[in-house]
C-alpha cells in the first residue's frame, strides 16, 4: 500500500509523526511518502518540529508559503496535484484542519484517490473560522474518518455520513506527547526564561478573531496585564500576533508588562515542558487545549466556542471568551486553588496511531 502523508502547518507535525513511527516499526516506512506543503516555513514554525519529533526529511517540499485563504489553498492544490499524479498513491492521509488539509484532500478526491482524515468530525459550529470550513469540506470528501472523541462520531453521523467510514481511534497528538514528555523534561526552557516549575502562566494567541481585531487584542492584553501582576507569564509569540501587535501600535503596552516574558515561538519539546509545569495556560490554540487536558493543567481557552468540547466537559479547559472580567475571574479561581480538576478522555492513551494504521489496512477489504 502506498501512502502519502501530508503536513503543512505547525499543528500537523505532531499528528503525522506517530503514524510515521508505527509504519516504521512495522517495517513499512517504504510505503509512505512524506509531503510538506510549507504553509509554515520559518525554522521556528517548521524545521524545529522535524528535529524534535524525529520526522524524516520530506520527500516533497512544496514551498507554498503564506497568502490569503484562497491564494494559499489554491497554491497548495496546484503544487500537490503533480505529486499525486507522479506517485499514484493508494491513500492520501491528511490531518487536522489547516488550509493544507482541505487543499490536499480535494486534490486527491478529484483524482479518485481515497482520502483518510485524521481528527475528523470536530465541529465548532462557527463558520467564520477558516478551520471549521476546512473540517466540514474535508470530512465530506474523505473515505476514512478517524475521530479523536465520541462527540466527533456523533457529529459525523448527524451529518449523514455512513458509520462504516467512521473509526474512533482516539487522539493521536497524545501519542507524541507521551512519547516525548521524558525528553521534554530535559529542556532548559524554564531556566532560560527565568521561571520556576509550577509558578508561572503560559500564554499563546494566534487566532485571527483574537489577534486581527484591534479591540479584541487590546482587551486580551488588559486581562494579561492584570494577571501578570499576580503570576509571571511566558508568552511565545506567534508571527501573526507579533505582526498585529506592531500594526496596532500595541508594542509599548506589551513591553510595559514587566512580568511577561515575551519569547520567540518554541519547538515541540519546549512547548510540552512549558505546559506541563505551568500553573495555568491561557490560549486560543486547539493543540494546547488538548495537551493541557492530558497534563491535568488548568487551561483558560480564550475563545467563545470550541470544536473540542471534551476538553471542557472532561478535561481542564474552560471557555473564557475574550472579555477581561471573565478571563481574570477564572484566572483567580486557578490562583486561589478552587478551579476544577479534569480527567483524561477515552482513547487519549498514546496508542491512537496504531489504531489509525489498522484502519488504513481495512481499506479495500
Ligand atoms: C495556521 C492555521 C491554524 C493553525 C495555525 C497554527 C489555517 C487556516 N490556519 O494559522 O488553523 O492553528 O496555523 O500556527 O490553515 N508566518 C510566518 N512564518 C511562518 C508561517 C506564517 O511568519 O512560517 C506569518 C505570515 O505573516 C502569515 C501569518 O503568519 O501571513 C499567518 O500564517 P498562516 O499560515 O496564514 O496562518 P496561521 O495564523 O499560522
Amino acid at each position: 500500500m502506498k501512502l502519502i502523508l501530508v503536513v503543512g502547518a505547525r499543528p500537523n507535525f505532531m499528528k503525522i509523526a506517530p503514524i510515521w513511527r508505527v509504519l516504521e516499526t512495522q517495517g513499512r516506512a517504504g510505503e509512505a511518502v512524506l509531503v510538506h506543503t510549507e504553509q509554515h516555513y520559518d525554522d521556528k514554525m517548521s524545521r524545529i518540529f522535524f528535529d524534535d519529533l524525529k520526522l524524516p526529511k520530506p520527500h516533497y517540499a512544496l514551498g507554498v508559503g503564506s497568502g490569503s485563504q484562497a491564494v494559499q489553498t489554491a497554491k497548495v492544490m496546484m503544487a500537490f496535484e503533480p505529486v499525486v499524479i507522479e506517485e499514484k498513491p493508494d491513500l492520501v492521509v491528511v490531518v487536522g484542519d489547516v488550509n493544507s488539509t482541505v487543499a490536499c484532500a480535494m486534490v486527491a478526491a478529484k483524482l479518485h484517490v481515497p482520502v483518510a482524515h485524521v481528527e475528523a468530525g470536530l465541529r465548532s459550529r462557527d463558520k467564520r473560522m477558516p478551520e471549521e470550513l476546512n473540517r466540514l469540506m474535508t470530512d465530506v470528501i474523505s473515505d476514512l474518518l478517524l475521530t479523536p472523541s465520541r462527540d466527533a462520531d456523533e457529529n459525523l453521523k448527524n451529518e449523514g455520513i455512513s458509520e462504516d467510514r467512521i473509526h474512533f481511534v482516539g487522539n493521536v497528538m497524545i501519542d507524541s506527547l507521551r512519547l516525548l514528555e521524558g525528553r521534554a523534561d530535559e529542556s532548559p526552557v524554564l531556566e532560560q526564561t527565568g521561571v520556576a516549575e509550577g509558578s508561572y502562566a503560559l500564554v499563546t494567541l494566534h487566532r485571527p478573531s483574537n489577534v486581527d481585531d484591534q479591540k479584541t487584542l487590546t482587551d486580551i492584553l488588559s486581562a494579561l496585564d492584570h494577571i501578570q501582576k499576580h503570576v509571571p507569564m511566558v508568552w511565545p509569540i506567534h508571527p501573526r500576533t507579533s505582526k498585529m501587535v506592531d500594526q496596532f501600535g500595541l508594542r509599548g503596552i506589551v513591553q510595559e508588562m514587566k512580568n511577561i516574558h515575551v519569547i520567540e515561538p518554541v519547538g515541540y519539546l519546549d512547548a510540552l515542558k512549558l505546559q506541563k509545569y505551568a500553573k495555568l495556560v491561557l490560549t486560543d490554540s486547539a493543540g494546547l487545549q488538548e495537551e493541557t487536558t492530558a497534563f491535568g493543567v488548568p487551561c483558560l481557552t480564550v475563545r467563545e466556542n470550541t470544536e473540542r468540547p471534551v476538553t471542557v466537559s472532561e478535561g481542564t479547559s474552560t471557555l473564557v471568551g475574550v472579555l477581561p472580567e471573565r478571563i481574570i475571574s477564572v484566572a483567580e479561581q486557578v490562583l486561589g486553588g478552587t478551579y476544577k480538576k479534569g480527567r483524561i478522555p477515552e482513547r487519549w492513551d498514546g496508542y491512537a496511531a496504531q489504531r489509525i494504521v489498522a484502519a488504513f489496512d481495512t481499506l479495500g477489504n
